[in-house]
């Protein structure tokens, strides 16, 4: 894990990359290094619309890339600010399936300054598989991406 992290840290800020380049890397470098991570994206806040918009992911294409706020997991994160581990995606009725394949998911919120304006979502073919490693994991690459953005 520590040196998954010092390839992430080395990759977010590497200036030779643009943001946009460096957020999809993030994405393919999560979802290949760990084994149940399917499909990883960053959301970001439009606070006009007051909707979700997917800007970088790896893993299938998605038909979800604007999400309102208040609508599914994402909607939901956008709302509370908090951390949102659903173990069994069958278990919730505000839920926006992306495949039939995925069984658990994970929203960690991404603040800038203390406010939230984003979120890294993922979602995986595992029934709970989540553990404080994956919520601490996040914290961290969406701590690192804000000083980025
Ligand atoms: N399942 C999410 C929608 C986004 S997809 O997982 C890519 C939700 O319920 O908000």
């Amino acid at each position: 894990m520590e040196d998954l992290k010092l390839q992430l840290d080395s990759l977010i800020f590497n200036e030779a990359l643009s943001v946009g380049e460096r957020l999809e890397q993030v994405c393919e470098v999560l979802r290949s290094n760990i084994a149940h991570y399917d499909w990883v994206g960053f959301y970001f806040h439009e606070p006009e619309t007051r909707t979700l918009h997917l800007r970088a992911f790896a893993g299938e294409p998605t038909d979800h890339t604007q999400i309102p706020f208040g609508k599914g997991i994402c909607g939901q994160v956008a709302e509370s600010n908090q951390n949102f581990i659903v173990p069994d995606v069958k278990a919730q009725d505000n839920y926006i399936a992306c495949s039939i394949n995925v069984k658990s998911e994970i929203v960690i919120p991404l603040f800038k300054d203390g406010v939230n304006i984003g979120q890294i979502d993922i979602d995986s073919h595992t029934i709970d598989p989540f553990t404080d490693a994956d919520v601490a994991l996040l914290e961290f690459v969406n701590a690192k991406v804000s000083e980025i953005l």
